[in-house]
């Protein structure tokens, strides 16, 4: 069982786009996937169309310890991606952990419980919080959406300094993560190529396959829907689909 959180402390580059579409494009090879929504935002939830009314127990519940995460776990409309839901209570939650002992590792304890699933995917909130310091902590593998614009590589070195001081002495970031550019429009040449310029330290993390910016994505968002129930022919499915079949290869092959 690999565990991959998806995280940038800045909002909306992509990291619940890519959490719904990359989870269901490897639930769809056949592989059995769980997706925990880590987010009080609970954009994962809503855009693997759960209805908050049906919702009951959550992420929430199960870092409290009231709730045992394979209770809370629900089937979604892709067959084999499997969705541990949020919702803004976490945000509570996440003040709650601040005093405790080892509160970075209360994710990690309950998702170890886990071991029907091939992927689990982590869908992280937009900040350098607890949160997102236990998304990190749980994980093998983390994946940072970064978007193509003036600020997009600002608090980048923070964010990667984070991650290997959460994961300690045995972290190796050229195993353990990889940066992916989303949003891209290729006629965006001078942004483009100031991105291109500032992510040069990093050349040796980046993945070959861009998320084109492609409208099909923004509007399965809306019908909260993966791209594969909407639009599968569309760029974005297309892009998705690449960025499963390049990071299948790697993990594979480590
Ligand atoms: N490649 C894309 N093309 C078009 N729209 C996109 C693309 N990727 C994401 N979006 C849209 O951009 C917005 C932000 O994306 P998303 O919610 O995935 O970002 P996020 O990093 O999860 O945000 P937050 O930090 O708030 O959690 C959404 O409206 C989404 O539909
Ligand atoms: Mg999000």
């Amino acid at each position: 069982m690999t565990i991959v959180s998806i995280a940038n402390q800045k909002g909306g580059v992509g990291k619940t786009t890519t959490a719904v579409n990359l989870a269901s494009a490897m639930a769809r090879t056949g592989k059995k996937i769980l997706l925990v929504d880590f987010d009080p935002q609970a954009n994962s939830t809503a855009g693997m169309g759960t209805e908050p009314e049906e919702l009951g127990r959550s992420m929430s519940d199960v870092l409290l310890g009231e709730a045992n995460i394979a209770d809370i776990i629900k089937e979604t409309q892709i067959p084999g991606l499997f969705i541990a839901p949020s919702d803004f209570s976490l945000g509570n939650t996440e003040q709650k952990l601040i005093p405790m002992t080892w509160r970075e590792t209360y994710l990690h304890k309950s998702i170890s419980s886990l071991t029907q699933y091939d992927y689990i995917f982590i869908d992280s909130h937009p900040s350098l919080g607890l949160l997102t310091v236990n998304a990190v902590f749980a994980s093998d593998f983390i994946l940072i959406p970064c978007d193509i614009g003036r600020y997009s590589l600002e608090g980048f070195g923070n964010l990667i300094n984070k991650i290997t001081e959460v994961k300690g002495n045995g972290f190796d970031r050229k195993k353990q993560m990889r940066i992916f550019l989303t949003k891209f429009q290729s006629s965006a040449k001078v942004s483009n190529n100031w991105v291109f310029n500032q992510l040069k330290p990093y050349s040796d993390m980046l993945l070959k396959t861009r998320i084109r910016q492609n409208e099909a994505l923004n509007q399965a968002a809306m019908l909260r829907k993966p791209i594969w129930l909407t639009k599968s022919k569309s760029p974005g499915a297309e892009d998705y689909g690449n960025l499963m079949k390049e990071l299948t290869a790697l993990w594979q092959n480590q």
